[in-house]
């Protein structure tokens, strides 16, 4: 079991739905996410020469496209609560040309700051509520991540108010394939049925190279690369998604995934509350969880014996982008190694959950011994 879903079949029966954000005017899929912000950096006309407003938590991929991009980004701070620090974010918000917001996991972004453009990350919060709307529905430009959502083989999406930008090529079709064929394993790893699901789990351990990885204790190396990329990997990100993609992002039923992706973090809170954050420690209505964020000391470790159990978890976010002073923000350096999420996508039943939640009791504890 993964942190993101895997390809459902059922997701390439065409359905049209046409919940936001597809079928918004100014909607454009990418081929990434990172391609996504790249293109959202050149529809508001921000480069060479523009100051932005980014947070000091980030995955690192945005920031570096800011960096390709020519920006200059200066950094707000965010508490070791994962909350915003609003006046910083304000004082910040005033020396530069736009502001980048980030919703972490998909829960509510800061309120948008007055008197700047703001780029809304909702890598994370696809089909995410807050009590203004949906995530990604108020800045000058939003990003989306369909492909960590909805199991698909690629994608982001830049939604652009008041004006669209168009993405040109497609990506590598070798890249499509392992993607697709990769998706394909994910379902069947996840299967209840047996038949599918040992093979299936063999294969994954064998060319996984993040499964290897674990059991060696290199994770963080082997999956951080995500910056020293060059302007051509940033217009590869930003060309159009793959046709499946395209196809598949219209089937998505973004209600019924939000129903289920609550109802399976609510397990994962009734088993775990006290390695949840307190931010993260209730669910706001109308916010569809990316996955469950845990804090251990032992992140690890505790990576190592989930997966024994069959449960991939991920760090999140281990390394800031090099442009970031880490001493300026060293609140934030006990949280890059002690977070991790667990999945809690729409694909997983109550049956997984209960899985995940006992495989997670069980590693916790065995990570502290
Ligand atoms: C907040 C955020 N924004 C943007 C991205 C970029 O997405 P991608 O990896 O599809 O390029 C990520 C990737 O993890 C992310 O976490």
């Amino acid at each position: 079991m993964s942190v993101y879903p895997p390809l459902e079949p059922a997701a390439l029966v065409p359905r049209r739905s046409r919940q936001f954000p597809f079928g918004s005017d100014g909607l454009t899929l990418t081929h990434l996410g990172r391609g996504a912000v790249w293109l959202a950096l050149k529809a508001l006309g921000l480069g060479a020469g523009s100051r932005l407003a980014m947070p000091a938590y980030h995955c690192g991929s945005e920031v570096e496209a800011a960096r390709l991009a020519g920006v200059e980004v200066l950094f707000y701070r965010v508490l070791p609560t994962l909350r915003v620090d609003e006046d910083d974010l304000q004082r910040v918000a005033k020396e530069t040309d736009a502001t980048y917001l980030i919703s972490y996991y998909g829960f509510p972004m800061p309120p948008l700051p007055p008197g700047t453009r703001v780029i809304e990350d909702a890598a994370h919060a696809l089909f995410s509520y807050d009590g203004g709307g949906a995530i990604g529905s108020r800045g000058d430009a939003a990003i989306f991540c369909p492909r960590k959502s909805l199991g698909v083989p690629d994608g982001g999406a830049v939604l652009v108010r008041n004006g669209r930008i168009e993405a040109a090529g497609r990506p590598p079709w070798k890249r499509m394939a392992r993607s697709v064929a990769s998706q394909g394993m994910g379902w069947a790893a996840q299967s209840r049925a047996g038949v599918l699901r040992a093979p299936a789990t063999k294969v994954f351990s064998k060319v996984s190279k993040a499964e290897q990885a674990v059991e060696k204790g290199t994770l963080t190396e082997t999956v951080i690369g995500e910056w020293n990329l060059e302007v051509a990997d940033l217009e590869i990100a930003a060309s159009k998604c793959s046709r499946v993609t395209e196809w598949a992002v219209h089937g998505a039923d973004g209600e019924k995934i939000r129903e289920h992706r609550r109802r399976n973090y609510q397990v994962l809170l009734d088993a775990l509350p006290e390695v949840c954050l307190d931010r993260f420690r209730s669910l706001p209505d109308g916010v569809a969880p990316l996955y469950f964020p845990v804090r251990v000391p032992e992140r690890d470790r505790t990576i190592a014996e989930l997966q024994k159990r069959g449960v991939r978890s991920i760090e999140i976010w281990p390394v800031p982008h090099p442009m970031l002073d880490r001493t300026r923000f060293a609140e934030l350096d006990p949280l890059r190694h002690q977070m991790l999420a667990l999945p809690v996508h729409q694909g997983l039943t109550p049956w997984h959950m209960e899985q995940v939640a006992h495989a997670a009791r069980e590693a916790i504890t065995a990570a502290h011994r």
